[in-house]
């Protein structure tokens, strides 16, 4: 009994817990809609729970990258792992899948942040992610770029069956909201493939500064109602992919 116990011990404290790797995507092929933002937010809330994640900008505008430079130049703490990768003359689209599967094993997560509309990266990571999150604005413009994206992951099922999809309201405050997001919600059910996460992140003037300042809301000090509101939003999505 003892030797039981002493072995469970061992195996419980001393092996450390390998969860299940994941290719996250945050893709819309609205712009505009936060995905990058929250990629960056995603990535650094991971880092403090302390997982090891690869933040991976298939964005030709670079954005993703540029908030990683200015990360590094501003030595915030701690630091976030980024690759910027495209589908071009050099990378074809099987090269970019087939890089982007090799370093995920080398991650906990990979967090690929594409750009807004329907391009070559969005196509192939939601051909090889196990997990996409779209951000969506509660306006009927995201909602029919919600409903494109949707027929794109139809497209992909027979390939990738593995995939969820889910839409998170972001930016969803202001005027007549509660109408908008009422009618968001309706039109979102009537998805076939894409199902709304129970996420709604306001349009938060703490975020928008950290993002500048190469942060995301977690690297803030948290004894500030801002910083713990913003942070508590980021924290719903992070447990909608790992809770
Ligand atoms: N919840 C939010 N609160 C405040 N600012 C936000 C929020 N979401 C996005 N933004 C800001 O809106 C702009 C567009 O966001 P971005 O992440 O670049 O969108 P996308 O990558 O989808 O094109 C950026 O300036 C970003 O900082
Ligand atoms: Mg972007």
């Amino acid at each position: 009994m003892v030797y039981t116990s002493m072995v469970w011990y061992i195996l419980v404290y001393t092996i450390p817990f390998k969860g299940k790797k994941m290719i996250i995507l945050m893709g819309q092929t609205k712009g505009g809609v936060g995905k990058s933002m929250l990629s960056a937010n995603l990535a650094v809330y991971a880092v403090h729970e302390g997982k090891n994640v690869l933040l991976i900008d298939a964005d030709k505008q670079q954005t993703t990258s540029k908030w990683a430079s200015v990360r590094t130049v501003e030595q915030v703490k701690p630091v976030i792992q980024s690759a910027t990768l495209a589908i071009d003359k050099r990378t074809d689209a099987k090269a970019f899948a087939k890089k982007i599967k090799a370093l995920s094993e080398e991650y906990d997560d990979v967090i690929i942040d594409c750009g807004g509309q329907d391009s070559r990266e969005l196509r192939t990571s939601l051909a090889i992610a196990e997990c996409l999150i779209a951000p969506c604005r509660p306006s009927q413009a995201d909602i029919w770029g919600l409903g494109d994206l949707d027929d794109l992951v139809k497209q992909v099922e027979a390939i990738n069956p593995n995939l969820t999809a889910t839409a998170i309201f972001n930016l969803a405050d202001g005027l007549n909201v509660h109408n908008a997001l009422g009618q968001s919600k309706e039109a979102i059910e009537e998805l076939d493939c894409i199902q709304l996460g129970d996420v709604k992140i306001l349009s938060r003037p703490t975020l928008a500064s950290a993002y500048q300042d190469g942060q995301g809301a977690r690297d803030l000090n948290q004894s500030k109602e801002p910083a713990k509101k913003a942070t508590a939003e980021i924290a719903k999505l992070y447990n909608i992919i790992y809770g």
